[in-house]
């Protein structure tokens, strides 16, 4: 055989040299991000990105728990399937947000304004951190389209609360997304271990790691020091960020807020409120029953209360508490298209993703959270399919049809736990 005839079997492929082309060519899924993204940050930053508190049990627990739910298709056609859904009164492209993660410039340069690009693009809602590296201005005018919620800390001074309110009006976010569960910060003990700070203090280690990681060192000392603009010109956290001012700002919650805060939030802002980190169905009611308009059932993705339960194990009941009075998302340990098929059939209107985007973004910048989001959308798209649903609100009408508890299920057939309650 010639070799003009052979090449004509044989697909040849040029070689890709830039690291960005080569990971979107070459990762299908979000854990191939994951990889990608450890080889792009030094040690010690990967390990703020992707650790939990204390033995890691909840962050383990919180991929667990959708494996405990098996999925049932039944026969029939399928057209479609439309992933399209309304959230607080909006229309989305996918059941699906991204949650607000603090800090992002210390995983790429353009940080939050990469992550906005990708969700405008996507038609999906965006929460910006409170602490985030880019102010709430800045996103507002560089993605007027973008549908944006805003990280709202709760606090007693009614003043400081007002003046945050007018700058969120201002800048036109329409939705606070209040979290509940930092009132202290959680024990991550990898970072105990690597010293972490941020920016990175100068050690034998971190020059050690400058050897490793070049790429990522070149573009963090290149770019503008870390500061916190959404936080008040005189509040001294906001200025440039030094290592030994790191811990003091991760702590930042204001431990005896409360109810009463919640409550004066909601007579004082017009528009949405999300309150998210809790997993008891109780503050779930009482969120309902205060007027907020959604709750995020979260662990703060196994960062924070070590042992907490996930989302998945209380979404049943949350949803037979407060009926369809309140929108319910679920984020926490969410890495798959099935994982939101799952969490809608038990009551979820929408997931939240954090580490999942963030991932892409480290891998290949705002492109790698573009494919993040299609990697969830074709996933999604093809589970609805092999399932056997058309659209979402068909998905959430025959839930409990397509979806079963094999933890359950595996137990009684070994006759393992004949005490448990039958569903
Ligand atoms: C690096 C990082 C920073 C985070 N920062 C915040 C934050 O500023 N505010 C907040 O409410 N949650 C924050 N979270 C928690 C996320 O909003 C979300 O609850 C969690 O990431 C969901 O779990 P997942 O990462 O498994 O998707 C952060 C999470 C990560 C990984």
């Amino acid at each position: 055989m010639k070799f003009c005839e052979a090449r004509q079997l044989v697909q040849v492929k040029a070689p890709v040299f830039s690291r960005q082309r080569r990971v979107l060519a070459n990762a299908f899924n979000v854990e191939e991000y994951r990889q990608a993204a450890r080889k792009v940050l030094p040690a010690g930053i990967f390990d703020y990105l992707d650790g939990g508190s204390e033995d890691e049990v909840t962050l383990r627990r919180n991929r667990a728990v959708f494996d405990s739910w098996g999925l049932m298709p039944s026969w029939g056609p399928v057209s479609g399937p439309d992933t399209s859904t309304t959230l607080l009164g909006k229309s989305s492209a996918l059941p699906l947000t991204l949650t607000p993660t603090g800090a992002t410039r210390l995983f790429h340069p353009e940080g939050e304004l990469a992550v906005a690009r990708a969700a405008q693009q996507a038609g999906i809602p965006y929460g910006l951190a409170g602490l985030s590296t880019v102010s709430m201005e800045s996103i507002a005018e560089q993605y007027p389209a973008l549908d944006r919620w805003f990280n709202f800390g709760l606090t007693s001074d009614s003043k400081a609360r007002d003046d945050k309110l007018e700058r969120c009006l201002a800048a036109g976010y329409d939705t606070l997304i209040v979290g509940v569960d930092t009132r202290a910060l959680g024990s991550r003990e990898r970072d105990l271990h690597n010293g972490f700070t941020a920016p990175p203090a100068l050690t034998l280690s971190t020059m050690l790691d400058i050897a490793r990681r070049p790429a990522w060192w070149a573009n963090f000392l290149r770019a503008e020091g870390i500061s916190f603009p959404n936080l008040e010109p005189d509040n001294p956290k906001s200025a440039v960020v030094t290592p030994s001012m790191w811990q003091q700002i991760l702590g930042h919650s204001d431990a005896s807020s409360g109810w009463n805060e919640l409550e004066a939030l909601r007579q004082a802002w017009p528009g949405k409120i999300v309150l998210k980190g809790c997993v008891n169905p109780d503050d779930v009611a009482r969120a309902a029953h205060i007027g907020l308009d959604a709750v995020q059932l979260s662990n703060h993705g196994g960062r924070q209360l070590d042992h907490m339960l996930s989302p998945m194990d209380v979404l049943q009941e949350s949803r037979q508490r407060v009926g369809d009075s309140i929108e319910i998302y679920v984020d926490s340990g969410i890495r798959r298209g099935s994982d939101i098929l799952k969490a809608l059939a038990l009551g979820a209107d929408a997931c939240s993703i954090g580490r999942a985007y963030l991932y892409g973004l480290v891998a290949a910048g705002s492109p790698g959270v573009s494919r993040i989001i299609s990697v969830f959308s074709d996933e999604l798209r093809r589970t609805m399919t092999l399932v056997g649903v058309s659209n979402i609100s068909e998905l959430k009408n025959r839930g409990p049809e397509v979806i079963r508890d094999v933890r359950y299920a595996a137990k009684k057939l070994d006759g393992i736990a004949p005490g448990i309650a039958c569903p």
